[in-house]
């Protein structure tokens, strides 16, 4: 047998007798309820815990969850009850985004190429629009002159630093997202006289980030360009979001972020940012941090084979539903998710096995040579930090499989 690295994360779920629990409710439960494997289940409980997490370690910033991670309307609706505010990325989330609790003042819209009608439902509604071109303005512009509400708008700047070791870098250098940071004061000095209300900034630089010295960079970094763009702007600025990039653990050798570092940081920088921007909200938009590990992706094992020494468990999920753990949604070199079976919990019993899915393409992996209780046929596979970026970044056609179904539980 080949040692392989293990996952060494705390699984937030807890189990029955060896049988996975979803927030106090056993699977079978959930199972019944759903109808059908495969499916997602989001956990309340574990949400709240991410949330509490964040305010007890930023009790004086903003909290707002970037819809994109998990759109789900029941996701959406709870997690609205939970933080402060909700950023989206397209029309299709700003209607989910307006039926929840949160207020369209508490909404901000980011994202490059936003259609003219995007724009001017957003402007209607009372959204801030995250402003990612000149052009844009130039659309919102026109759209308010022709009697709509005054748009709420704030510039995304793409800063002239990245968000060094993330998972996804989204800034510094020549970026699609926001505006380069050098052409941020001319724009600023022309919006004097333009029927909009300028709110401040938006400063996003990466994402999965479990390196607390990267984001402590990060938002020493932010704070000083929030604070040398501030002085072109043409009124107070009364919202400053530093953008998040807070990762978890998915792979074999990563652990938890540790916030304690990051706290700290934040504490040092605070006081001088509100002395110069005593109206300004400091916002951090969080995804994956919130929702990630509140998800849990089931499936059913329907074949076991062998194959030339090797064996196959066959599921009846897969790439189609769940991307990412298939590594193919951003990894170079594919790496296991954290997979358990579901009903085997407890089992000290381990062999290597690879789990697949049901598709007609080597891609379709959910766990390659990994250690595995013995597994036999109606056995449950979960795959676990599966709530964000799960259901919504997957190629749902793909092979016209059975569509997965999701749960809030
Ligand atoms: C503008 C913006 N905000 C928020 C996020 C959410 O990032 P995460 O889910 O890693 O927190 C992203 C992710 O790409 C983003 O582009």
């Amino acid at each position: 047998m080949t040692k392989r690295p293990e996952h060494c994360l705390t699984i937030p779920f807890t189990n029955n007798n060896g049988l996975l629990e979803v927030n106090g409710h056993s699977l079978n439960a959930v199972i019944a309820q759903v109808g059908q494997t495969p499916f997602y289940a989001y956990d309340k409980s574990i949400m709240t815990t991410q949330v509490e997490t964040f305010r007890q370690y930023f009790p004086e910033i903003s909290l707002h969850y970037a819809m994109k991670a998990n759109p789900m309307p029941d996701v959406v609706n709870y997690m609205s009850t939970l933080v402060d505010g909700l950023d989206i990325a397209s029309g299709g989330e700003m209607k989910v985004a307006l039926a929840s609790s949160t207020t369209a003042d508490e909404i901000s819209f980011a994202g490059p190429g936003k259609s003219r009608t995007e724009l001017a439902q957003a402007i209607e509604a009372g959204i801030t629009l995250n402003i990612e071109s000149e052009f844009e303005l130039e659309q919102i512009v026109s759209i308010a002159q022709q009697g709509s509400r005054e748009p709420r708008v704030a510039i995304r700047v793409n800063p002239d630093f990245e968000l060094k070791a993330s998972g996804m870098k989204m800034a510094g250098g020549p970026k699609p997202f926001g505006i380069d940071a050098e052409r941020v004061p001319a724009l600023l000095k022309s919006m004097k006289n333009l029927p909009v209300h300028f709110r401040g900034f938006h400063i996003f630089s990466g994402s999965q980030n479990l390196k607390p010295e990267a984001l402590i960079e990060a938002h020493q970094k932010t704070f000083e360009l929030a604070l040398a763009l501030s002085k072109y702007a043409p009124s107070p600025v009364e919202l400053l979001n530093i953008g998040g990039g807070f990762g978890i653990p998915y792979f074999p050798g990563e652990s938890e972020l540790d916030l304690r570092p990051v706290a700290d940081n934040m504490n040092k920088l605070l006081p001088d940012v509100k002395k110069q921007l005593p109206n300004a909200e400091i916002v951090i938009e969080l995804g994956r941090f919130l929702v990630g590990p509140a998800g849990v992706y089931i499936c059913e094992v329907t074949d076991i084979k062998e194959s030339r020494g090797k064996t196959y468990v066959i599921a009846n999920g897969g790439l189609h539903h769940h991307l990412a753990a298939s590594g193919n949604f951003g990894q170079i070199i594919r790496k296991n998710y954290p997979v358990a079976i579901a009903n085997k919990m407890d089992s000290q019993e381990k062999q290597e096995v690879s789990i697949v899915g049901p598709l007609c393409t080597p891609l379709d992996i959910l766990a390659d040579n990994m250690l595995l209780p013995n597994i036999q046929r109606g056995d449950l596979v979960a795959v676990f930090q599966s709530g964000a970026y799960g259901f919504s970044a997957s190629p749902h056609g793909f092979l016209s499989q059975p569509m997965v179904k999701e749960v809030l539980v």
